[in-house]
């Protein structure tokens, strides 16, 4: 089975993905990470040198990749289900699993984050809370086309556990 965590930036993808993998027994991949390793740059040295397009080239194919394996929990980045036809693709192959948080909450979580993140740095209380909400908007009917939505979970890995046992894929 192949489990891909979506949803918007600082929703707990990676957090999440880590010990569902570990209680399913499954490879985890955080695809960002993954990005970075393989590219040796970080994400914020991509979008600074090459842009945004060949940033989402490159979460496209590392997704195509990484899906190449079996037994596996992703984590997406937030933007991935949202371009090049990612959501598509990832309808024919796995399992997705959104997981949505209110704006606010987004916004809670991400000024208390130290990953830095390209889309958002420098950017106010006012104008992340404006941020959010508009491009959550844009978003979300890519993120409500998952085959599992969670609402705000937490930590709670033994709940989104139980929903998959009744989804499989
Ligand atoms: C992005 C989210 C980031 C990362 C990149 C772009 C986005 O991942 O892929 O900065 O477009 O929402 P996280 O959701 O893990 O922060």
């Amino acid at each position: 089975m192949k489990i891909v965590l979506i949803g918007f930036m600082g929703c707990g993808k990676s957090t999440l993905g880590r010990p569902l993998a570990r209680a399913l027994g499954y490879g985890f991949v955080d695809l960002d990470h993954h990005i970075e390793q393989c590219e040796g740059q970080t994400i914020s040295e991509i979008f600074a040198q090459h842009g945004e397009q060949a940033f989402r080239s490159l979460e496209s194919r590392y997704l195509r990749e990484v899906l190449e394996r079996e037994d596996i929990v992703i984590s997406a980045g937030g933007g991935t289900p949202c371009f090049n036809d990612n959501m598509d693709y990832l309808a024919t192959c796995a399992t997705t699993v959104y997981i949505k948080l209110s704006p606010e909450m987004l916004v809670s979580r991400l000024e208390g984050a130290h990953t830095p993140r390209p889309l958002i740095r420098g950017k106010s209380h006012d104008e992340l809370l404006e941020y959010v909400r508009h491009t959550l908007c844009d978003r979300e009917r890519y993120y409500d086309r998952a085959s599992i939505v969670v609402d705000n979970p937490a930590r709670d890995v033994t709940r989104i556990i139980n929903i998959l046992k009744y989804d499989e894929k």
